[in-house]
């Protein structure tokens, strides 16, 4: 049976890993995870600068000697930046506070973006990320878009956080999550936006379950179209 390549794009906190996650384990597919990658190059980029700031122009000058790869620890992906594991780091609020900056830079966006698709070649992939279904893989045959409010997002997030240690305020949390969606939309470059091919799911008032049946149901649709 042909391997597909399943995007799913959106905003932030609206559970596109966790969803891309539990298909891939479920499909026996490749989980590619582009926000990390993003977050793997501002991490890379604040280690450059001792005063806890990004020089881009530095950055871009820099980006062959990123490397950044995936690998399955005990059961759990894990990100690795020139062979250390980030996996705990790039969910520093210190990442995130740059990591838009650094995702509308061009030169950026065209390393990852060339990285994904090599990552993505051989389909048998889900990958999910801002401009998978529009940009990187604008073939792919099946494209999720999800969205849900603002505070839902901001609360999931919270939530997650806490999870892993990082210590932010709920309101800290909303405020971040709002201005990184309206700097990911508004950017010139492969900015947030809904591929015309996706399918769009509002996450809102669904659980986790009720969201993973409806991207499987599609999916299998594709794998085995019905008559
Ligand atoms: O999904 P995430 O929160 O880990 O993504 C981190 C940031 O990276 C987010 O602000 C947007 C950016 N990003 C992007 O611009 N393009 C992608 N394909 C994935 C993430």
């Amino acid at each position: 049976m042909d391997k597909l390549i399943i995007a799913i794009d959106g905003y932030a906190g609206t559970g596109k890993s966790s969803q891309a996650i539990r298909l891939a384990k479920k499909l026996n597919y490749t989980y590619i995870d582009t926000g990390a990658m993003y977050r793997a190059v501002t991490l890379y980029g604040l280690n450059q600068e001792p005063r806890g700031t990004i020089d881009l122009n530095l950055l871009n000058h820099s980006l062959n000697h990123i490397n950044i790869h995936f690998e399955e620890v005990k059961k759990e992906n894990q990100t690795f930046l020139n062979n250390k594991n980030v996996t705990k780091a790039i969910r520093e609020p210190r990442v995130l506070k740059y990591v838009s900056k650094v995702a509308a830079e061009k030169a950026v966006r065209s390393f990852l973006t060339k990285k994904q698709q090599f990552l993505g070649k051989d389909k048998g992939v889900v990958i999910d990320g801002r401009d998978i279904g529009t940009v990187v893989f604008p073939l792919a045959s099946c494209k999720f878009f999800l969205t849900a409010d603002a505070e839902v997002r901001a609360k999931r997030r919270y939530l997650e956080q806490q999870k892993i240690g990082i210590k932010e305020t709920f309101e800290d949390v909303l405020i971040n999550i709002t201005k990184r969606d309206n700097q990911d939309k508004s950017r010139t470059i492969s900015p947030l936006k809904k591929a015309k091919d996706a399918i769009e799911i509002d996450v809102s008032a669904l659980n986790i379950d009720e969201v993973f049946h409806i991207l499987y149901d599609q999916v299998l649709d594709k794998l085995e179209p019905r008559i």
